[in-house]
């Protein structure tokens, strides 16, 4: 006799379901709030803001800004409001369920002995993004780089053996120098006044909120807000991931675009951006292309549900696409604290398509990914 046959029947018929509902059921499911305060695995909030994801090896590695510290104004900023924390540098988590995060610590930290270094602690690091150069097996991270006043306006570029660090800053640059965009106009070329971007031909184009994208041919993209920020600028990068390689087109001229986050769907391009008011909270812009140097198509603010002409009071900055998941988005947004910059609060939410294509997100106060154990 075995042990089947010991069971009564109604017995047997729920332990097959129970076997059922265990088997099918996700190991994990990652519960998502967003704009409460997250805790890493030691229980001390996460601090990675204006930030983005990497997935090397199975494991997702996220870095953003380490904002720790009294929130302040300088007096450069006095007239438009643009509050400060010394900055920290760059922190690194890890998680392989995108639900427990480990601090991995700082990965890039700003260097308080030297005031005239770039990555001073009165200067600005924002918007870390990193990728992994298969051909070169190094880590590779952009930034922005700026002076107190934000007018330096400048990439900065850092590299290590390792996604958790150290990372060896390798310096900045304004992109581009000496290079005319693809998509450029004879007007474009006319030294006029407010014309940024023949103002900055010979030393390189204006970079402040920037992103990064690899697309599945291994060649990576910076998008970067340019020309003063009413511009963006696509550009190519070496195949090192190192330097901009020469190729770069202006998209959305004129648009006021930053806070930019890209992704590939169905071999579309789409972007999630923001409009240009400092910490305070706009609508959301959308814009798909077949190409990713342009045509831009712009689509409407993403954001659907309570407050979203307002991003959820929150400013976009990547979107996540879940490894083993082709139509699963993450959009990871900022909420900022501008007063108090360093209780600044993540915003997750997915990213998904309405029956005419286009990338929506539905505020939503918790929500949970189910995630098949570790992706
Ligand atoms: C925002 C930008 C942030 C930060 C801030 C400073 O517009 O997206 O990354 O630079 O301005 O006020």
């Amino acid at each position: 006799m075995n042990m089947k046959q010991k069971l009564p029947s109604p017995l047997l018929a729920l332990a097959v379901l129970l076997a059922i509902a265990i088997c099918a059921a996700p190991t994990t499911a990652a519960v998502i709030r967003p704009g409460e305060v997250w805790l890493d695995t030691d229980g001390q909030p996460i601090n990675a803001h204006g930030g983005g994801v990497l997935l090397h090896d199975g494991i997702y590695y996220w870095y953003g800004e380490l904002k720790v510290g009294r929130t302040y104004l300088p007096g450069v900023n006095q007239k438009w409001g643009g509050t400060r924390v010394l900055a920290g540098g760059v922190s690194c988590y890890s998680s392989t369920n995108l639900n427990h995060w480990k601090k991995e610590g700082c990965v890039l930290p700003s260097n308080a002995e030297n005031p005239d270094h770039d990555l001073a602690c009165e200067n600005v690091i924002e918007r870390p993004k990193v990728l992994y150069n298969a051909r070169t097996k190094k880590f590779v991270m952009w930034l922005h780089q700026d002076s107190p006043n934000y007018q330096a306006a400048r990439s900065g570029v850092a590299i290590s053996d390792k996604p958790t660090g150290p990372f060896e800053y390798l310096g900045s640059f304004r992109p581009n120098a000496g290079v005319w965009p693809v998509n450029v106009t004879p007007d474009d070329k006319l030294r006029a006044e407010k014309n940024f971007l023949a103002r900055d031909f010979e030393g390189g184009q204006m970079a402040r909120d920037m992103t990064l994208f690899v697309d599945d041919d291994s060649k990576a993209y910076q998008f970067y807000a340019s020309e003063n920020n009413s511009t963006m600028h696509v550009s190519l990068l070496t195949d090192d991931y190192l330097k901009p390689a020469g190729k770069y087109a202006r998209i959305f001229p004129g648009r006021l675009m930053e806070a930019p986050a890209v992704f590939k769907r169905n071999a579309k391009y789409y972007l999630i951006a923001s409009g240009c008011t400092g910490w305070d909270p706009n609508a959301a812009r959308s814009a798909v292309a077949d190409n990713i140097f342009g045509p831009w198509t712009e689509l409407d603010n993403p954001c659907r549900g309570e407050n979203a002409e307002k991003t959820f009071g929150a400013q976009s900055t990547f979107v996540l696409p879940v490894a083993g998941r082709p139509d699963i988005f993450i959009a990871m947004f900022d909420r900022w604290k501008k007063w108090d910059l360093q209780d600044s609060r993540h915003v997750w939410l997915p990213l998904e398509f309405d029956p005419e294509g286009r990338p929506t997100v539905r505020w939503q106060e918790r929500w949970s990914l189910p995630l098949g154990g570790k992706q």
